[in-house]
């Protein structure tokens, strides 16, 4: 077992997919300090699911490298895991230079902070699959490809990659790691849902307000495609990704896309067509949606990953149907606004899917 008493640093713990993989790395052993923010979202599953008991959090901008840095040398972690970020589109075109500042400046901050820090072996940067220049075919694309980025969420992100990759070549080279000891990746993932996110402007948390309230769901662009995978799916991409460098050092160095399978690429319809069905048979009232004519600003109609590479390097597969994960997510909602504890709904989804995992392996 890899994760027992393994001492993890985690950026953006107070956010949604933060909350789900503080859970979890506990769940599994590890030693987690959280530097972040306050939660981005109220209410928020930081908050729901009582994210802080058993951890270190610390609350903190990421914009403030002493601070930083502080916190990194208290934490004397082995592992860090950066996801602390702007990550919404929306929000990106209304403050660029915000995101710019968290985004790029932020994972340079982490970057610098881990340079100087004795005990860090791994630093996982968390991207997005958005950071490759999107051309609108319908190829997925690989890790190779153009970065590029239309809006500033985006674009912010593919040049935390161009940083990630400076520092890779100019401090946390492979051919000194017997010097510096440092192993350093970025993951690339999809969009995913799950249980306990309300971020404005996502897809599910819009329609679980819609549906909640009895209104219909406004959708920006109903047919266009996307990677979507259940929150525990690159949650585990990561994870995995973080023991690899720890275990082969710089061999498994560099960007990875952890994306679902081709049938979970699908228009926003489907998915919102798919949850609607789903709630309803876990006891909420039926929601209905419709297209909201805009003006919109642009975003990319057409997204998919190529993820042979976590497969071939790291045996990372998707476990989780779209179906599945649609589902999951529908059951988190409905027994949560049942009355269900948040952090039990999490650790048990958690639980059920190490048990499909291990099934897949055995196969
Ligand atoms: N949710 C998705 O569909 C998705 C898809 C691809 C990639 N990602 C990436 O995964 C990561 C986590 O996403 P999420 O959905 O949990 O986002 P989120 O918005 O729910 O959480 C963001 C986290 O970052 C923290 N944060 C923001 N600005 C900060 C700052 N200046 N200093 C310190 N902390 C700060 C927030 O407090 C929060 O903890 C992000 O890097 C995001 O870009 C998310």
């Amino acid at each position: 077992m890899f994760w027992p008493g393994r001492k993890v640093f985690l950026t953006g713990h107070t956010g949604f997919k933060g909350a789900w993989l503080s859970l979890w790395l506990r769940r599994l052993g590890a030693q987690v300090t959280g530097f972040s923010l306050a939660p981005p979202t109220q209410p928020s599953l930081f908050a729901a699911a009582e994210v802080a008991r058993g951890m270190q959090s610390v609350f903190g901008d990421i914009r403030d490298l002493p601070s930083l840095r502080a916190a990194l040398h208290a934490a004397g972690p082995e592992v860090v895991i950066h996801m602390a970020a702007q990550s919404l589109v929306r929000a990106s075109y209304a403050d660029p230079v915000g995101t710019y500042a968290t985004n790029l400046l932020g994972t340079v901050h982490l970057l610098e902070a881990a340079r100087g820090c004795p005990s860090v072996r791994a630093v996982v940067i968390v991207t997005t699959d958005k950071c490759y220049e999107n051309r609108e075919w319908v190829w997925p694309y690989r890790e190779g490809d153009t970065l590029g980025g239309y809006d500033p969420y985006s674009n912010s992100k593919a040049c935390a990659e161009l940083a990630t990759s400076s520092y890779r070549s100019a401090f946390f080279h492979p051919a000194r790691f017997a010097e510096h000891g440092v192993a350093v990746a970025s993951a690339r993932a999809g969009n995913v849902i799950g249980g306990g996110d309300w971020a404005a402007d996502r897809l599910l948390p819009d329609a679980v307000r819609a549906f909640g309230a009895g209104v219909p769901l406004r959708i920006r662009n109903p047919r266009a495609t996307r990677p979507w995978q259940h929150v525990l799916e690159p949650l585990r991409g990561y994870l995995l990704l973080a023991q690899a460098l720890v275990e082969q050092g710089p061999a498994c160095d560099g960007a990875w896309n952890f994306g679902p399978d081709a049938g979970a690429i699908q228009p926003v319809e489907a998915v919102i067509a798919g949850f609607q069905e789903a709630w309803h048979a876990s006891g909420g009232r039926p929601g209905v949606w419709m297209e909201d004519a805009g003006p919109h600003p642009h975003e990319a109609h057409t997204l998919a990953l190529d993820c042979s590479k976590a497969a071939a390097g790291l045996g990372w597969r998707p476990v989780l149907s779209f179906s599945d994960a649609v589902r999951l997510t529908a059951a988190w909602y409905g027994r949560f606004l049942a009355g269900e504890a948040a952090r039990e709904l999490c650790l048990e989804q958690a639980e059920h899917y190490e048990a499909m995992v291990a099934a897949q392996a055995a196969h």
